[in-house]
């Protein structure tokens, strides 16, 4: 089978090798306003499930029929690109009970030795530093004492625990950050907050609910989006955005498009990059 990826649009017909394709794509990214570019990723299934129960343990994961390895290297290019990923508590509580299902990238292993080589070639620190959205910040210090060459950020509103915010500090590198007057981070503040951090390229990299707090607050400019070609059914689950109705609609269109034929076997999948960038 030919393993390049095929474009579909804008330049149909054109063929790319997987190994660089999202590696570059945010060079020239410019954000809506002042503050940083923020980006996210998903892998979903045709029926939109982005996890699923993992059998014999309390928590979701990105189902098996759909994860793969060309998409996993797709996630890690855009993971070198940037200044900041930003996490959520429960990936560091899923952590320190062993049911996260991997580090945070830049993933260790040698295959991703090209992309530690391309962020120390720009000069850039070996990895992005890490910000965690939290209202009840119930974080394991010990989770966040994995990652002790990392600036950690946690995200949360103004009223959170000042007991917790003491016991974070305390017993970790990290510190916390208020961004929103509640409990909760509010995604109309996160830029300039971002922003006055001194970040310029971000990548999300949490779930359903930090991504509706960034589209309510209008603090996302690209998403790129995987759709395995499978149909997963279940009825528990995880799809990309959950919390109210969004009032009005994100209206995202669609800048670029590929096929990928090789995975998951049997089945393929489409990769996606919607933005609003045309438009500006
Ligand atoms: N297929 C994919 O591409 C993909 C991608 C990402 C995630 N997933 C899966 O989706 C599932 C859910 O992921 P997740 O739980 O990390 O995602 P999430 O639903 O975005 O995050 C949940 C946690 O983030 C915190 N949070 C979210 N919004 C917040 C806000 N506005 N202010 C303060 N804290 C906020 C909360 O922490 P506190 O409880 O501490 O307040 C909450 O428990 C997992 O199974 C994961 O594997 C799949």
């Amino acid at each position: 089978m030919d393993e390049r990826i095929l474009e579909l649009y804008p330049s149909p017909g054109r063929h790319h090798e997987l190994k660089g394709l999202y590696l570059e794509q945010l060079a020239g990214a410019r954000p809506a306003g002042e503050g940083p570019f923020i980006y996210s990723n998903f892998i979903s299934s045709l029926d939109g499930r982005i996890a699923l129960p993992a059998p014999g343990r309390n928590s979701h994961r990105v189902p098996p029929a759909i994860a793969n390895p060309r998409d996993w290297r797709l996630f890690q290019e855009l993971a070198a690109q940037a200044d900041l990923l930003i996490s959520s508590a429960r990936y560091f509580r899923q952590a320190e009970d062993d049911e996260a299902q991997a580090e945070l990238p830049l993933g260790s292993s040698a295959e991703f030795d090209d992309l530690r080589q391309w962020r120390s070639d720009r000069g850039l620190p070996p990895q992005p530093d890490i910000a965690v959205f939290s209202a009840s910040l119930d974080i394991p210090p010990e989770a966040l004492r994995r990652y002790p060459d990392r600036r950690i950020i946690i995200l949360s509103g103004a009223t959170a625990d000042a007991r917790r915010i003491e016991a974070i500090e305390n017993n970790s590198h990290a510190r916390v950050v208020r961004c929103g007057e509640g409990r909760r981070v509010d995604g109309s503040q996160l830029r300039d907050t971002l922003r006055a951090l001194g970040y310029r390229l971000v990548y999300a990299i949490a779930g359903p609910a930090v991504l509706h707090s960034l589209l309510e607050g209008d603090a996302l400019d690209r998403l790129y989006h995987t759709t395995a070609h499978c149909l997963l059914g279940g009825e528990r689950f995880d799809t990309f955005v959950s919390g109210r109705e969004l009032q009005p609609a994100r209206c995202l269109p669609l800048q670029a498009m590929y096929l990928d034929r090789a995975a998951p076997r049997g089945a393929g999948q489409t990769l996606a990059v919607y933005g609003n960038e045309a438009s500006r």
